[in-house]
């Protein structure tokens, strides 16, 4: 037997939250199906096969969709853990995350549980995103010192992927600091609350303290000592007030009296940059909109400033009417051609005019759509209210102000069968799509659906194949502007088909889709999700799709963001133009969580900054993934910011260019229609940094610099100075003429 044993970290003076005395182990022995008998110590392993804990095993080749797998680990824990740690009281065995449920087992006695099996009283529930720790008395006599210790690992899956899979896995004996941990969490009124918790029984004093600091000069603006004492029933707080509209760091520290170790948490709250807009009348959105000749018009000005508003034109062109109170336009051209007219706006506080074109001809979507879509909040959970309540909210908080406009229904609409007639039926969370796509165009708002060309979507409802036209009808009986066509189901066809190895095979089922929608006297949408596929941005344009996915689902990591944001787009940008938008995924700000579960969005504030400068230089669809109902105000002002917005809305439609790629630097830029550039300063590393940006000036071609603009502040920035400090996973996002 191979005793897998990776890292001894041997105790240190120090402890900052990561474990004085820890054993790591990557690697253990694996066997499917399940007998009770493998809990035990003496057990034949000669059949099973090595499985590393940091992936799921169904990336390890294991197959099991539905069912039980075991993982044996053999470790000899040195009595020296022991002795080291000023506690002495327990051993914790840190198993990491399992996908789905778990119960462990120490030489054969059950330490710990996540989650439920079908056979347990209450059935199946998974919980694969938790964190296990197990704890045993260290001196109970279940730990064998210096000698082999068996730790078998009982794990259930339903539906792929799963088992271990967010090691190592480790063995640890605490101290005193190590049962001690510190929350930092954001209060009312930018309130900083730290929170000291003690897994431990016996009272701990110390000093607790809470410093507000600024990140770049490392200067303390405010602190606050407290002497405490905490135990496993008391925990103690601490808060102090910051400037929610400056970067800051809080650091938070207790140090243990009688062991003199400490324990830090450092946290950066949410910011707001986005400067609060004018009371009066301000244009937020590009003045500039696509339409086919005879098709409906539906579409909002948007106008930040005080309420009530009047908007309205004196040169409105024939056939179109405005909503002086609500800014909607609607009514159809007939004939081709370019109209530009102005429109006004008047508040108690002033009054704004702005020119406007509409350019009724063959293509729509002359800039990226922006609005909402229900995946990323509500997954399958969505339903006809949730819809309301998130469009009644983009009108109440102001988005339907910057141009967020579309209202996209994702998988879950649609019922088990299909009418008689063969037409697609709704399920009874959407009462009636017809109702609800008046009332969206109404308020000027657009309504957008979701199907596949397969005989079922991803999350297993109806897919349109076979019923191409009758879909495309119905969808224009009930109004809508946007259909998001997914794959998936497609696939099993697909795999079928002889000559699915050809670039044609991929476009055909959009193709057809396309003749039936162009048959609908109304513009839809068209935007294909199909992950990027046969690099459908080379053909996209041709099945006259306005968008098209070009990977897999984004969520709500840094991780996730990265590889979809700064490693998948950087050879995309010559196929997007006005009217055809690479797309890499919806926002993942807000609280998001694809259920009925949503939790805050798990990028840091300087990620979201990240995450909305990128989107916007990638010219990318903008649809917000949160429940808008529930978005707080940074959320609001970060898909807010006119400026930043306009960038992803400019009229030339130039996606970015990667120009430059220097360690975790890397500077994006993309031509705007004023002559001007904007440029996206990232620094993707794990550290803050300072970056000159003169430094890169000759690569970029810029001879002198003549204007340079932070977007996110608004503000001018001298043109000589131009070192910039950008934390870890932030941005500088700049506006520059040269
Ligand atoms: C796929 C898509 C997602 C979402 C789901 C719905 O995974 O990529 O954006 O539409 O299907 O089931």
């Amino acid at each position: 037997m191979k005793r897998i044993l990776s890292l001894l970290v041997l105790a240190g003076t120090m402890s900052l939250a990561s474990y004085a005395q820890e054993l790591t182990l990557e690697q253990g022995k694996f066997h499917a199906g399940d007998d009770m008998s493998w809990a035990g110590v003496n057990v034949d392993e000669s059949g099973w096969k090595t499985l590393s804990n940091m992936t799921t095993w169904t990336s390890q080749g294991v197959k099991i969709e539905n069912g039980f797998g075991w993982y044996r680990y053999h470790v000899t824990i040195p009595k020296s853990m022991l002795e080291k740690s000023d506690l002495k009281e327990t051993v914790d065995f840190n198993m990491a995350k399992i996908d789905d449920a778990d119960e462990v087992y120490l030489n054969g006695k059950l330490i710990g549980k996540t989650g439920s099996f079908p056979k347990d009283p209450n059935g199946y529930h998974s919980n694969w995103n938790a964190q296990r720790v197990y704890s045993v008395k260290a001196n109970g006599g279940l730990v064998k010192w210096d000698a082999d210790n068996v730790i078998a690992v009982r794990c259930y899956n339903a539906g792929d992927p799963g088992g271990m899979f967010a090691g190592p896995i480790s063995v640890r004996v605490p101290n005193t600091i190590d049962n001690l941990s510190i929350n930092i969490k954001e209060g009312e009124g930018s309130q900083s609350v730290c929170t000291l918790v003690s897994k431990m029984q016996s009272s701990k004093s110390g000093v607790f303290s809470v410093k507000v600091e600024d990140p770049e000069s490392g200067k303390v603006l405010s602190e606050k000592t407290m002497k405490v004492s905490v135990n496993k029933a008391k925990s103690r707080s601490i808060s102090l007030p910051y400037d929610s509209h400056q970067m800051v760091r809080i650091v938070s520290t207790f140090t243990e009296s009688k062991t003199g170790l400490s324990t830090t948490t450092k946290y950066i709250p949410k910011y707001i940059l986005t400067p609060a807009a004018p009371a009066e009348p301000r244009f937020n959105t590009a003045p500039l909109y696509g339409v086919r000749p005879g098709s409906p018009i539906h579409f909002r000005f948007g106008v930040s400033g005080d309420r009530p508003m009047k908007i309205t034109s004196d040169d409105l062109p024939k056939g179109l009417a405005i909503n002086p109170d609500n800014g909607a336009l609607s009514g159809s051209l007939e004939k081709p051609g370019s109209y530009t007219f102005t429109v006004k706006a008047k508040n108690a506080k002033g009054e704004q005019e702005q020119k406007f074109t509409i350019r009724c001809g063959s293509k729509i979507g002359l800039t990226p759509p922006m609005g909402w879509n229900s995946w990323n909040c509500w997954g399958l959970s969505v339903t006809q209210d949730k819809v309301i309540s998130s469009a009644k909210a983009l009108i109440e908080k102001g988005l339907a102000d910057y141009g967020y406009c579309y209202m996209n229904i994702d998988d879950g609409w649609e019922a088990k069968e299909r009418n008689a007639d063969g037409t697609i039926a709704v399920n009874q969370k959407f009462p009636s799509m017809k109702d609800l796509g008046d009332w969206l165009h109404s308020e000027g708002l657009k309504f957008g659906i979701y199907s596949s060309p397969g005989d079922l979507t991803c999350g297993g409802y109806l897919g349109s194949i076979d019923h191409e036209l009758q879909d495309a009808e119905s969808y224009n009986s009930w109004g809508i502007d946007y259909l998001k066509y997914d794959w998936c189901g497609y696939g099993r066809k697909h795999r079928t088909e002889p000559d699915n190895q050809t670039v044609a095979s991929y476009v055909r089922p959009y193709l057809l889709m396309e003749r039936c929608l162009r048959q609908q006297p109304r513009d839809i949408f068209y935007s294909l999700c199909q992950y990027g596929m046969a690099d459908v941005w080379k053909w996209g344009e041709s099945v006259d799709a306005n968008s098209w996915r070009t990977t897999g689902d984004i969520t709500d990591t840094w991780e996730s963001l990265y590889s979809i944001g700064f490693v998948q787009q950087t050879e995309l940008y010559p196929y997007a133009q006005p009217g055809h938008w690479n797309d890499p995924d919806m926002l993942i700000v807000g609280k998001v969580g694809w259920s009925n579960n949503l939790r805050d969005s798990r990028l840091t504030p300087d990620e979201q900054y990240t995450h909305i400068s990128l989107w916007s230089l990638l010219a990318s669809n903008m649809l917000i993934g949160c429940d808008i109902a529930q978005m707080d105000d940074f959320t609001v002002a970060l898909l807010c910011n006119h400026e930043v917005n306009a960038v992803n809305q400019d009229i030339l439609g130039k996606q970015a260019k990667r120009e430059v790629l220097d360690g975790s630097i890397q500077i994006w830029a993309r031509p705007l229609s004023d002559g001007s550039y904007a440029v996206g300063i990232f620094n993707v590393g794990t550290t803050d940094a300072r970056v000159d940006f003169k430094k890169y000036f000759a690569q970029m071609g810029i001879s002198s610099l003549k204007a340079a603009r932070d977007l996110w502040r608004q503000k001018d920035l001298s043109t000589s100075d131009v070192n910039y400090f950008i934390p870890t996973h932030g941005v500088k996002l700049l506006k520059i003429r040269y």
